[in-house]
């Protein structure tokens, strides 16, 4: 492992949005942890993240940062279809691995991402930081302790303020919203409940972005996502990008003996009254000021495991299993019918009779 004084090496591959966040995280310091390098295919985002993160070591060619023998872990944040390349030889070259979410494009490509890490005995993490927040684990621990009954029903949702950029509209391509922003709420109804999705049907619809609706007549940009678990629990996924007036991440867990609610829309919770406006209450502007500590409290984690050697808490099976119903979520919008998650992509199919 790639150690100076005793402190992982870490190089962040992806300057971009989220890519930043995990940067300045390790460039103010995570124990145990230096950020020693960044890349970046383009070159003016590279220059400014190293300007920014006042990093000397700046690589355009991710191949070259995984040969820097400084290097003992990096942080991928490139867009999603490049996760499985460059996941597989960041493994090769003996790197721990801290991946975005989404994992990848399919759940082949997720095995081989998941094989290469165990062949090369390193860690595989996938950046489903929900799980480190605290509003969201206090809810997932009150839940297992049983305060709101048998968990029946999961509702989640996820709306982004963002205008998609170009490649995010052919579906075929990105795996769209429900990708992109309903990942997360996949994974958290499935740690909620402890148990798998197996069926799902969505409906999606494009009600925001005109640009669109010519040249990708299946772009939606809000999905509505109703899934069954193996063990008979419901649930219900929301996803809406290009909303505008900010962000907004919740859920409500419906048990047999009581509701709970968790996630927050406001800003600060400051709620402001005057004769002129009414009640005001700013909303969240990003996810990346809502999220801030749970990212801050990821990326400690990851160098905790590789340091203790002990397995990630969201690891590369989770990301698999999102992947799944993803891809499940999008055929059934195409096939507007009910699909069953079929952990192999090439299996997945209508339920009969629908
Ligand atoms: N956990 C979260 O909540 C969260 C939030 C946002 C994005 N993400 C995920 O993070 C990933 C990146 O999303 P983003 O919004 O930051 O995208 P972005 O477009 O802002 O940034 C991506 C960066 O990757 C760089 N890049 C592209 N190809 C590259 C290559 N071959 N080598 C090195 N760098 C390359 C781009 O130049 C860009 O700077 C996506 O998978 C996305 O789903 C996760």
């Amino acid at each position: 492992m790639a150690l100076d004084n005793d402190r992982i090496g870490v190089c962040v591959i992806g300057a971009g949005r989220a890519g930043m966040i995990h940067a300045r995280n390790f460039a103010r310091g995570v124990q145990g942890a230096r950020l020693v390098a960044i890349a970046d295919s383009h070159a003016p985002s590279l220059l400014e993240a190293r300007r920014q993160l006042e990093v000397q070591t700046g690589y355009q060619r991710y191949q070259d940062a995984l040969a820097d023998s400084r290097v003992g872990a990096v942080v991928i944040v490139t867009p999603t279809s490049l996760h499985r390349e460059i996941v597989v030889a960041a493994a090769r070259a003996g790197k721990h691995v801290l991946c975005e979410k989404p994992m990848a494009m399919d759940v082949a490509e997720c095995d081989e991402m998941i094989d290469a890490c165990r062949a090369a005995g390193v860690t595989l993490q996938i950046g489903f930081m929900r799980r480190y927040d605290e509003s969201f684990c206090a809810a997932r621990e009150r839940v297992a302790c049983g305060e709101i009954g048998d968990v029946v029903l999961v509702k989640s949702l996820t709306h982004g303020p963002s205008v998609p950029q170009e490649w995010m509209y052919d579906i075929r391509k990105s795996n769209g919203p429900l990708a992109e922003v309903n990942s997360h709420d996949i994974d958290s109804a499935r740690w909620f409940t402890g148990s798998e999705i197996t069926e799902v049907y969505a409906i999606g619809g494009n009600f925001r972005c005109p640009q669109a609706r010519e040249k990708y007549p299946d772009f939606y940009d809000n999905v509505s996502m109703v899934c069954r678990f193996e063990d008979g629990k419901q649930g219900f996924i929301d996803g809406a990008v290009s909303v505008g007036y900010g962000y907004d991440s919740r859920m409500e867990i419906m048990g047999t003996s009581g509701v709970m609610f968790v996630g927050r829309r406001e800003q600060d919770f400051v709620v402001a009254c005057s004769t002129s406006a009414g009640i005001v209450q700013p909303f969240v502007k990003s996810w990346r000021t809502l999220f801030l500590h749970a990212y801050e409290a990821e990326d400690r984690d990851f160098v905790s495991c590789i340091r203790e050697q002990r397995p990630a808490r969201v690891g590369g099976r989770d990301g698999r299993m999102a992947v799944a119903v993803v891809n499940a979520g999008n055929r059934s919008i195409l096939q507007r019918s009910p699909v069953r998650v079929d952990p192999d992509p090439s299996r997945a199919r209508p339920v009969p009779g629908a």
